[in-house]
């Protein structure tokens, strides 16, 4: 065991390759302690990162709980209420509304519309031979799909980015630009809600407001915070999801083409990309009672990280996990989308917007080179985040 191991998931030098630190933590650390210099809530936190570890604590909402919210050292009374930082039973009663609205119908009528976003915001990179993938086009779709999931008015979405950036880009969740934006996106919602409960559409908004289960009343905070929580739970980690697709498929051509050859690969590929890019890297919860692990007891009421994105490079599932292989069996295993009661909700919208995304870039521009010295990265957890992702193509131009 190393004295000297030291891992910090907000210094910028892990931002890149965190995976080296994560195989340490899963060998020698696997219940590893960090203190908080300048803490806010928490003095301290406790990390998982074996995947055994981070699937049994997903799954034990009971004593790991999400009601402190799920991001490190955060005052969560400062941050909308959304099911996101809830337990059962409320938990489970607004789940199932939304669930109710988001259905596999629903999401696949998506599919044209987002194809069609991609190809025109594509179409005028096109002839330059160059496109930062990140802010040029993983950024615009999931804004895109919430304007059309919501009826929203296309052109708010540059606020939508710019709220998502300001409340989750950083590493200080509650900045005062944070909760500027947190109060300008209430607002925003409340509006919204007051005027679907006047004119219903048939948006998911008019559908969670006149939704039928007899008995369970929704304040309009509660439905402006359905509104904020699918906003942040799909913005920031669609995109930054695109964009780390395009950097691991930039790196690993031989994988690339063997999506240009066979596109029957893309089920499986897309789960791939999933597991080896881990876009939600990690998020919190807090103990209810003393739980120990491994001979080390984590006190109740303590915040642990637990590391999804660890588990999918965890060795002991998947064999050579730093490899990216669209041929890998049990692929279907990953923790990118979470397990247990909070399981992602949106996750067959996101797998959509991922395919589309990189089939309609691949389907233009088959071979691409990353310009690594351009690539800005400005977070690891909760989301691998990237502010730029610049790529170089031969200019393509139409007749
Ligand atoms: C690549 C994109 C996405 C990734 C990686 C992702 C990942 C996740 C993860 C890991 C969780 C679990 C949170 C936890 O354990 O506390 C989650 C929850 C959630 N996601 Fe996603 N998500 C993505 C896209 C989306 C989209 C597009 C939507 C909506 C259309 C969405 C809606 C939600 C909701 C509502 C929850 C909360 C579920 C609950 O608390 O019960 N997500 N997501």
């Amino acid at each position: 065991m190393s004295a000297a191991f030291h891992f910090d998931p907000f210094a910028a030098e892990f931002f890149e390759d965190p995976f080296p630190a994560f195989q340490v933590m899963r060998r020698d650390h696997p219940v590893y302690r960090r203190e908080i210099p300048n803490h806010r809530v928490w003095p301290h936190y406790w990390m998982l990162s074996r995947a055994a570890d981070v699937d049994a604590a997903l799954k034990d909402w009971r004593r790991f709980s999400s009601a402190q919210g799920t991001l490190i050292d955060t005052d969560i009374t400062l941050i909308p209420p959304n099911m996101f930082n809830m337990d059962p039973p409320r938990h489970d009663e607004l789940r199932t509304i939304l669930a109710r609205v988001l259905t596999p119908r629903r999401v696949a009528d998506l599919e044209p519309e987002i194809a069609r976003a991609a190809r025109a915001i594509l179409a005028s990179h096109l002839p330059t031979g160059q496109l930062d993938a990140t802010r040029d086009y993983a950024q615009l779709i999931p804004t895109l799909t919430m304007c059309s999931l919501l009826d929203l008015p296309v052109s708010d979405r540059e606020l939508f980015l710019r709220w998502n950036l300001e409340t989750m880009a950083g590493a200080d969740f509650t900045s005062p630009e944070a909760l500027r934006a947190y109060g300008e996106m209430d607002a925003y919602w409340k509006g919204i809600v007051a005027e679907r409960r006047k004119h219903k559409g048939s948006d998911l908004i008019s559908q969670i407001l006149h939704h039928d289960r007899a008995g369970l009343e929704l304040a309009d905070e509660e439905i402006a915070g359905f509104c904020s929580l699918l906003h942040d739970a799909s913005q920031n980690t669609t995109m930054n999801m695109i964009a780390n697709a395009v950097i691991a498929l930039g790196r690993n051509p031989d994988q690339r083409r063997k999506l240009t050859d066979d596109p029957t690969l893309w089920p499986a590929a897309i789960e791939e990309l999933m597991r080896f890019v881990s876009p939600v890297q990690g998020l919190a919860r807090a103990t209810t009672c003393d739980v120990t692990l491994h001979g080390v007891t984590i006190p109740a009421g303590d915040q642990v990280l637990i590391l999804y994105g660890s588990a999918n490079h965890d060795e002991t599932v998947f064999e050579n996990p730093e490899r990216l292989d669209f041929d890998r069996p049990r692929v279907k295993t990953h923790w990118g989308f979470g397990q247990g009661i909070h399981t992602c909700l949106g996750a067959a919208v996101a797998r959509l917007e991922i395919r589309v995304a990189l089939q309609v870039l691949l389907d233009a521009v088959p071979d691409y080179t990353v310009v690594e010295s351009g690539i800005i990265r400005n977070q690891l957890v909760p989301t691998r985040g990237l502010a730029a992702t610049p790529i170089t193509f031969a200019p393509i131009t139409f007749a």
